[in-house]
Formats: structure tokens, C-alpha cells, sequence
């Protein structure tokens, strides 16, 4: 047993007399009362604007958002806590990415993503590309659904200058070798920025040590509110960057004709924060940092390989990849029956699992599949939710 108590339900208030067996966390996650209360106590004791307030409730909420920020930091082993930009999550934490970035990048110039992105690292890139002119590239994968790095000089050249890959497959589970791929970054002289939406919420994250420049997650897969998210950078390169919104803030002086810029990081904060979330990201920081991140992998590794082993005893059962390095997301269909079938059949014994493409669909395409079922593991499930799971994947495919 990796984790310090039984079971973790208790703790969350959605399964309290509930039969409810979620299994849909690279979705979201579910909260802690530790989460819910914190949000409550925001919008209890200190809603005020942040930054502008003089009076005592607004310096109360400003103090919380920013000692927020220096938790987040403190999490990620970031330089200072300037390095954290506050965002409404990953795809704006890409967006603003390749806003900023592109003002670097024309005709002759490449950026590389791979085949197993989530769109949210994609299609930005897509847009980035169209407007400067740069080549999009991209890195297959290979049988086993990891990146197909054999042949390294085909897609790593003196032309690239983005390198964008998602640190955990939000299909396949498969975790990439980021330390690998910082350092042929470095080699080449290309940025190298990381979508963490599946990676920081199950493994102990240290930006300095993954080498990579940037690094982009959502408050809502690690048990934090809905609406918040960071994208830390090292701090010459946030510094060098434009803002990515303009409007209050973000601004040191204004005129009617231009502006400057407020210092990193407020300069890419336009508007008021989302710092009742940003109080609540906290929350759910100090809830994983008591259980203890190198637990939780443990507790979701142990797992992942159960459901695993379970599965395989499923005839017709076939899971998609089967990576060396595997986080606890495994997407599967089973023979004769439709993915979507399979995850309404399934609500009816109160299991939620997710269907479709997965905002995934190059990678679903390279599957040859237009929709897979998947089920993603957290802190709070245990082995009898994989028992009631697979019981019930026995009991549809009789139906069938
Ligand atoms: N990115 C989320 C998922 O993979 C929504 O389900």
C-alpha cells in the first residue's frame, strides 16, 4: 500500500454515499473537501481584487494569491516564484506560447510536435505556423506507442526552432523522455516546452531538472478548481517575450496612443486572475505534497499494472500501446462493441470512463480508430474499483 491511509475517498465529498467509481481523471479530477473549503473560504472571508485593493480584505486576498504562486513554485522547484504565470490552464498556457514565440519564427524555420499531441498542443502550433510562414513537423510513434526517436537527425535539425511535446500521452499513458529531448534541444539551440496537463498531477515535477524551458498545466487534473493553470518559464526568456493580452495590469504606463509593460509575471496577466482558483490550486498542492508525490506514483503504478493484468483476461480486449514508461491511462475497445456503447453500459453500474477521440485525433487516425474507451487512474481509486470495472466489461460484452 503506497499511500499513507486506506483509501482517499473519504476525503472527497462526491464520494460520500455514493456507489460512484470514477475512472475518468485525465478528464478532470475530483476535489478534496481540503479544495472545496479553501474556494468557500475565498469567496467567504477575502473576495476582493487582487493588486488594486488598499483595504484589508484586498490585501488579504492578494497576500493568498501570491503566496499561491510561491506554493505552485515551490512544487515545481521553479527559480522564483516570478517564473509562474498564472493562466486559466494548458491550452492557454500553449496559446500563449505560440502568440509570443511566433514573433521568432518564419519561412525556413521548424517547429516539431509529435503525433501523440492533444490538440491543445497542436492546433496552436497549426495556427502559429500559418501566420509566420514556419514548417510544422511532427515525430511519429512507434508499435508501441512511444516516440519513434530512432532516427533523431530526421527531425531534429538546425531548423528547428520550437520543440513542443506533451510529457504523458493523454491516450496511451506513454511518458516521454523529456531529460532525453531537453538535451538534443539544447544541442540544436530550440526552445523546448512541455504540455503537463497529464504529467505533473501524478509525478514529482522539477523544472530545473527536466532541462526543459517551459512547462504548461491545468489546476484541475491535480484535484484544484476548474479555470486555473500555470506556465512557468525561465525567467530570460519570460522577460525577452511580448505580452500575450493587453488590458489592465499587464500595463506600467498608458497613454492613448501606447502602452509598457508591467514586470514577469504580471505582464502576461491581463485582467483580474482567477485567484479564488489560484487559492484553491494551492490547496490541492499542499493535499498532494502531505500524501506525498512519490507515493502517488507508486500507488498509481501498482494500479495501473492490476488494471492491466485484469483487462488482459478480457477476451477481445485490446489496449492501444504498450509503452516501457506508462502513467495510469489506458485506452482500450473490445471486439464487436462500440467504445460508446461500451461507456454507456458502463454509467449503468455508475462507472465513468471517457470515449471518443480524446482531443486526439491525428493520434486516433495512426490507430486506425475513430473512437477509443479509456480509463484514467488517481490518488483515490483503489483495486475494487478495478474489480467492479472489469466485472462490468464481462457483464456488457454477455449482452453483446
Ligand atoms: N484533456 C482532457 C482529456 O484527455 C480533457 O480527457
Amino acid at each position: 500500500m503506497a499511500l499513507p491511509k486506506d483509501s482517499l475517498k473519504s476525503d472527497f465529498p462526491i464520494f460520500n454515499d455514493s456507489d460512484l467509481v470514477y475512472l475518468d481523471n485525465a478528464s478532470t479530477t475530483q476535489k478534496p473537501k481540503q479544495v472545496l473549503d479553501a474556494v468557500m473560504a475565498m469567496y467567504t472571508d477575502s473576495n476582493a481584487n487582487v493588486h488594486r485593493a488598499i483595504y484589508d480584505i484586498g490585501s488579504k486576498a492578494t497576500e493568498k494569491f501570491e503566496n499561491s504562486r510561491k506554493n505552485i513554485s515551490d512544487f515545481i522547484n521553479a527559480t522564483s516564484e516570478k517564473e509562474i504565470i498564472f493562466t486559466s490552464g494548458t491550452t492557454e498556457s500553449i496559446n500563449l506560447l505560440a502568440h509570443t514565440l511566433d514573433n521568432s519564427l518564419g519561412p525556413g524555420d521548424d517547429i516539431l510536435v509529435s503525433e501523440m499531441e492533444h490538440h491543445a498542443n497542436l492546433v496552436p502550433w497549426q495556427m502559429a505556423s500559418e501566420r509566420t510562414g514556419a514548417s510544422l513537423k511532427f515525430i511519429p510513434i512507434n508499435s508501441r506507442g512511444e516516440l519513434d526517436l530512432s532516427d533523431p537527425e530526421k527531425y531534429f535539425t538546425r531548423s528547428t526552432k520550437i520543440i513542443a511535446l506533451t510529457h504523458v500521452s493523454n491516450v496511451l499513458g506513454t511518458i516521454n523522455p523529456i531529460n532525453d529531448i531537453a538535451g538534443i534541444a539544447k544541442e540544436i539551440g530550440a526552445l523546448f516546452i512541455v504540455d503537463g496537463a497529464q504529467g505533473i498531477p501524478h509525478q514529482s515535477i522539477d523544472v530545473q531538472d527536466l532541462g526543459c524551458d517551459f512547462y504548461a498545466f491545468s489546476g484541475h487534473k491535480m484535484l484544484g478548481p476548474t479555470g486555473i493553470g500555470s506556465l512557468w518559464g525561465k525567467m530570460e526568456l519570460l522577460e525577452e517575450m511580448d505580452p500575450f493580452m493587453g488590458g489592465g495590469e499587464m500595463i506600467e504606463n498608458v497613454s492613448m496612443l501606447s502602452s509598457t509593460w508591467n514586470e514577469v509575471p504580471y505582464k502576461f496577466e491581463a485582467g483580474t486572475p482567477n485567484f479564488v482558483q489560484a487559492v484553491g490550486l494551492s490547496a490541492a498542492i499542499d493535499y498532494l505534497n502531505d500524501i506525498g508525490m512519490t507515493n502517488i506514483t507508486k500507488h498509481e503504478s501498482e494500479l495501473t499494472s492490476y488494471a492491466l493484468e485484469k483487462m488482459s483476461q478480457i477476451e477481445g480486449l485490446r489496449v492501444f500501446g504498450s509503452p516501457k514508461n506508462r502513467a495510469g491511462v489506458i485506452s482500450f475497445n473490445i471486439d464487436g462493441i462500440h467504445a460508446h456503447d461500451l461507456a454507456q453500459f458502463l454509467n449503468e453500474d455508475n462507472i465513468a470512463i471517457r470515449v471518443g477521440h480524446h482531443c486526439a485525433q491525428p493520434l486516433l487516425s495512426s490507430l486506425k480508430e475513430n473512437s477509443v474507451a479509456r480509463l484514467s487512474i488517481y490518488i483515490y481509486n483503489d483495486k475494487s474499483d478495478i474489480d467492479m470495472f472489469c466485472t462490468s466489461l464481462s457483464t456488457i460484452k454477455g449482452y453483446f
